[in-house]
C-alpha cells in the first residue's frame, strides 16, 4: 500500500509506546474507600465485594497503615451502623463519641499524613435508609441540610481533612461551608458529590452497610427525587455551577465507568479538581467476571482506572486502590 501516514510506527516497540503514552495511572491519584464497624479485632468480608471488609477501628488503622505504606494519599470512610442505633433523623451521626468520629480520630492519630475523607450523609444512620429526613413520603431538603451541617462539623471536629457530602440535597455545600467556617474549620475542605446519579451500581455498597431504602408505606423505594437521572448530562453542569458558587473545593462524578462523558464535561467546565467514584458495582462486576475466568481482573481494572483518568478525573475513589498501588509498584 502507498500509505503516507502509518500510526502503527509509534506502536512498534515498548519504548515508543512508552514515550507516547498520553495518560499515566499513578498511585498519587487513588483514594481507598474503607468500611468501619463497631467491635474490636475483627473484620467481615462484604459478600458482594471480594477482598473488601468492614473493619473494627483497630483493624481499620492497620489497613490504613498498609495503604499509607503503599503510597496511597487518602481514604474515604464509611460507617456500618447497627440497626438499633438508626432513627429517622440520623441522630447517632452527631454523637462526638460515636463509631465514625472515633474511627477518624484513630486514623489521624496513627497515620496523621493520610488524608481522611468522610461520607457526609444520613443514610448509614437512617432507619428509613435515605440520605435525608423523610416526612410523609418526601425527602425534605432544608431540614436535611441542617442535619448535614451538624454532621459535617462533628466529622471536622474529629479531624477529617475533607468533608464529602454525598446526599444531593440542594444548597448543602454552601450551608456546610458556612457552618464549618463558623465553627473554626476554615481549613477543612469540601469534596462535593456534585453529579451523583440514581444508580443501580451502588447495590454492593448498600449490602456492605445495610443502608438500602427500607420498605414501608411512606418511604420512597428509590433515591430518584434527589440523585440524578442517568439519562441526564446538562444537569450535571448545573449542579457543578451551583457547587462552585457555594464554595466546593473539589467536585465528584459518581459512578465513573458508565459516566465517562460526564467526567469529561465536568472536567472541561470546572476550575477545581475533579474526582470520580469507581463505585461498588463497578468493582463487583470486574471481580465477578475475574473469578469466573471471563476477564483478567488486573488488566481490566487497570484499563478501567486509566480510562477514568483519560476522561478527566484528577482523583479516583476506587476499591481497587490497594491492588492498583501494588500493580503500579510492581511495574515500575
Ligand atoms: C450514600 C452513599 C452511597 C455510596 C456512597 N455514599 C450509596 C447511595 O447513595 O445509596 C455508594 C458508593 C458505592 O457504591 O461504592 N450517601
Amino acid at each position: 500500500m502507498d500509505l503516507f501516514e502509518r500510526p502503527r510506527r509509534l506502536r512498534r516497540t515498548a519504548n515508543l509506546r512508552r514515550i507516547n503514552c498520553e495518560t499515566r495511572l499513578s498511585t498519587d491519584h487513588l483514594i481507598a474507600p474503607l468500611f468501619v464497624m463497631a467491635g474490636s479485632d475483627a473484620q467481615e468480608e462484604v459478600s458482594s465485594m471480594p477482598n473488601q471488609y468492614r473493619y473494627t477501628v483497630d483493624r481499620l488503622v492497620r489497613e490504613a497503615e498498609t495503604l499509607h505504606a503503599l503510597g496511597i494519599p487518602g481514604v474515604a470512610l464509611f460507617p456500618a451502623i447497627p440497626e438499633a442505633q438508626k432513627d429517622a433523623t440520623a441522630s447517632a451521626a452527631t454523637d462526638p463519641d460515636g463509631l465514625y468520629p472515633r474511627a477518624i480520630r484513630a486514623l489521624k492519630e496513627a497515620v496523621p499524613e493520610l488524608l481522611v475523607m468522610t461520607d457526609t450523609a444520613l443514610d448509614p444512620y437512617s432507619s428509613d435508609g435515605h440520605d435525608g429526613i423523610v416526612e410523609d413520603g418526601v425527602i425534605v431538603n432544608d431540614a436535611t441540610v441542617e442535619r448535614m451541617c451538624d454532621i459535617a462539623c462533628t466529622q471536622a471536629e474529629a479531624g477529617a481533612d475533607v468533608i464529602a457530602p454525598s446526599d444531593m440535597m440542594d444548597g448543602r455545600v454552601g450551608a456546610i461551608r458556612t457552618a464549618l467556617d463558623a465553627e473554626g474549620f476554615a481549613d477543612t475542605a469540601i469534596l462535593s458529590y456534585t453529579a451523583k446519579y440514581a444508580s443501580a451500581y451502588y447495590g454492593p455498597f448498600r449490602d456492605a452497610l445495610d443502608s438500602a431504602p427500607v420498605e414501608g408505606d411512606d418511604i420512597p423505594a428509590d433515591k430518584a427525587t434527589y440523585q440524578m437521572d442517568p439519562a441526564n448530562s446538562d444537569e450535571a453542569l448545573r449542579e457543578l455551577r451551583l457547587d462552585l458558587q457555594e464554595g466546593a473545593d473539589m467536585v465528584m462524578v459518581k459512578p465513573a465507568l458508565p459516566y465517562l462523558d460526564i467526567i469529561h464535561r465536568v472536567k472541561q467546565a470546572s476550575d477545581v479538581p475533579v474526582a470520580a467514584y469507581n463505585v461498588s458495582g463497578e468493582y463487583a462486576m470486574i471481580c465477578a467476571a475475574g473469578q469466573n475466568g471471563w476477564l483478567d481482573t488486573k488488566a481490566t481494572a487497570l484499563e478501567a482506572l486509566t480510562a477514568i483518568r483519560r476522561a478527566g478525573a484528577d482523583t479516583i475513589l476506587t476499591y481497587f486502590a490497594k491492588d492498583a498501588a501494588r500493580w503500579i509498584a510492581d511495574a515500575a
